[in-house]
C-alpha cells in the first residue's frame, strides 16, 4: 500500500517536473510580440540620438572597460553595432526569462527603438 502510494507520488512529480520544464523552454524563446503591438516608429532612429542613451542608462555599468561582463564592451558605436549584427544583443534584451539588463526586461517602447535602429541600417547619427 505505502509503496504503491510512493510510486504514484513519484509519477506525479515527474509529470509536473516535465510540464514545468517544457513551460520554461517556451518562455525562454525570444518574444517580441509586445513590440509588434506598438505603433511603428516613423522617425529615423540613430545611434547617437536614440540608442546611445538606452545603452548608457541600462548596460554600460556592467558592459564597459577591461572587466566588462561576458567580455562584452558596449561603450562604442562599433561594438554595439557588432553585438546587434551578431544577434546576441537583440536576443538578450527580448528574452523574458533571461533578460538584459538582468534586473528586468526593458519596456517594449525601448526595445522597439533598438529593432528600428537595425531596420534603418545601424545609422550612427
Ligand atoms: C548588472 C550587470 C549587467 C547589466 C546592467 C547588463 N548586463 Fe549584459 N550581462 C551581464 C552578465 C553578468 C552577463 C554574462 C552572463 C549572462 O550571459 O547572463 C551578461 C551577458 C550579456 C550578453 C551575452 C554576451 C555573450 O556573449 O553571451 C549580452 C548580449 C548582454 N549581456 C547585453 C546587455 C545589454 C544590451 C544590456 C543593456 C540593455 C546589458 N547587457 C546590461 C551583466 C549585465
Amino acid at each position: 500500500m505505502t509503496t504503491h502510494h510512493t510510486y504514484r507520488k513519484l509519477i506525479f512529480l515527474i509529470f509536473t517536473g516535465t510540464v514545468l520544464l517544457l513551460y520554461n523552454c517556451t518562455t525562454n524563446t525570444i518574444d517580441e510580440g509586445d513590440i509588434t503591438d506598438l505603433p511603428p516608429i516613423e522617425e529615423t532612429v540613430t545611434y547617437d540620438d536614440d540608442v546611445l542613451p538606452i545603452i548608457t542608462n541600462n548596460c554600460i555599468f556592467c558592459h564597459s572597460g577591461p572587466n566588462a561582463n561576458a567580455g562584452l564592451d558596449l561603450s562604442t558605436y562599433a561594438n554595439v553595432r557588432g553585438a546587434a549584427e551578431q544577434g546576441n544583443l537583440v536576443n538578450r534584451i527580448n528574452n523574458g526569462s533571461n533578460p538584459m539588463p538582468p534586473t528586468g526586461i526593458l519596456p517594449p517602447e525601448t526595445r522597439q527603438i533598438i529593432d528600428q535602429w537595425i531596420v534603418d541600417g545601424y545609422l550612427e547619427n
